[in-house]
């Protein structure tokens, strides 16, 4: 199977799939609006990364007829195209809905009503979905944590507490079969996706994929987006000679994927049959506290700016997520080659040789505080 879709195939982490499904002689079409978002405009250095590598399809989710024009011929489709910032999605809701689940659902039902060829979808959906992820309490429960209160956030309690003894509990890695508790719009739609093509699969004979992502980072991600990928933000934010501001205690942490890594296992979950009908996370299986991320660009800049732990919160923000990878390592033979230290150098040289952008991060921040989602 060769003829492949890549919705979103000109974002981060489709460009890459994108260059490396190329070199294995894929015939690769891209359906993909161009987002202002993330590319500026039409001749972004994302786009310019895939121009002659596919048949591009300057086209939007939203629209059925540019789903027919896409899905043609087609043998497996990567479904990424989707709003992805989780603050934004707590205010920005109709669109959230809009791409991410009338655009799946347009996907199935051109699909249910037409003589397709597609053999697999593969769903690049999130972490997020787990919310929390999963704890163990100090008598070694395993629990579930629903949400942290405000109340204890404002006193400046940040970690999870045992919902019967009140003690602090610690996070362990979260596996697939881990409770389902989305804490955002955007992860609510990513869930929405997931279940759709789950649903409307077997009707259709198609095999589906869902690979659970963790946060990805590296060269391509856009460094114009304030309203997501954390290390893309903080680099905007120093090159300004901005100061970083770290929410809560700093020692918040999420599990930092390398795009190459990312992209073995998507690669992975395209090929090999045992990925059909499943469920993966795709992580490094670690995690870095917020902290750490700041501290490791601030060095790798030999930049001075001040890095001040706020004490402030986000409502919806979690405190700590990182992937349990037995599953995809057993099916698929995943294993992460990057550690996150070797995977920040090569970002910080990608950035360097990038030009600067305009560091919209305050405006975005604004935008929460005003919706009282910023704390
Ligand atoms: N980056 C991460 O850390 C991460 C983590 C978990 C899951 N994911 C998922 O992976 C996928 C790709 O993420 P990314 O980081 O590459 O995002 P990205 O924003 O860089 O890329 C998304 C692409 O989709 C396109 N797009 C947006 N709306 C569209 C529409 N209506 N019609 C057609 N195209 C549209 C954009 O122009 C962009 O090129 C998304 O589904 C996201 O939810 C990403």
């Amino acid at each position: 199977m060769k003829n492949i879709l890549i919705t979103g195939g000109a974002g981060f982490i489709g460009s890459r799939l994108c260059e490396r499904l190329f070199e294995k002689d894929y015939n690769i079409t891209v359906l993909d609006n161009l987002s202002p978002q993330i590319h500026e405009n039409d001749e972004s250095t994302l786009y310019r990364k895939i121009k002659g590598k596919c048949k591009f399809i300057n086209g939007d989710v939203r629209s059925k007829k540019d789903w027919q024009k896409a899905l043609k011929g087609q043998e497996i489709v990567v479904h990424f195209a989707s709003e992805t910032g989780t603050g934004q999605s707590m205010y920005e809701l109709e669109k959230y809905n809009d791409v991410n689940i009338k655009g799946t659902s347009n996907m199935l039902e051109v699909l249910s009503t037409s003589n397709h060829s597609i053999k697999k979808i593969i769903l690049s959906s999130s972490r997020s979905v787990y919310g929390e992820g999963k704890y163990k309490s100090k008598n070694q429960l395993i629990q579930y944590p629903k949400s942290r209160k405000i109340n204890d956030l404002e006193k400046g309690i940040f970690n999870l507490l045992c919902e019967y003894t009140n003690e602090e509990m610690m996070a362990v890695p979260t596996d697939e079969e881990s409770l389902i508790n989305p804490k955002s719009i955007y992860a609510l739609t990513k869930y929405a996706q997931e279940k759709m093509i789950l649903l409307i699969s077997q009707s259709l004979t198609i095999n589906p994929v869902i690979l659970r992502y963790q946060n990805v980072f590296g060269p391509g991600q856009s460094l114009s987006n304030p309203y997501t990928g954390i290390l893309s933000i903080f680099s905007t934010r120093i090159l300004n000679g901005n100061n970083l501001d770290i929410y809560e205690d700093g020692l918040e942490s999420r599990d930092f994927v390398y795009i190459d890594d990312v992209i073995d296992a998507t690669i992975l979950a395209i090929e090999n049959e045992r990925a059909n009908g499943e469920i993966f996370n795709v992580g490094s299986g670690i995690p870095t506290t917020i902290k750490e991320v700041a501290e490791s660009l601030k060095k790798l800049y030999n930049s001075d700016v001040n890095i001040n732990v706020s004490g402030k919160f986000r409502l919806g923000d979690i405190r700590h997520n990182y992937a349990d990878l037995s599953k995809v390592e057993s099916f698929l033979g995943y294993k992460p080659k990057y550690d996150f230290q070797e995977g920040i150098t090569k970002f910080v040289k990608w950035v360097k040789n990038q030009e600067i952008k305009e560091d919209k991060y305050e405006k975005s921040i604004q935008e929460l505080k005003d919706k009282g989602l910023m704390k």
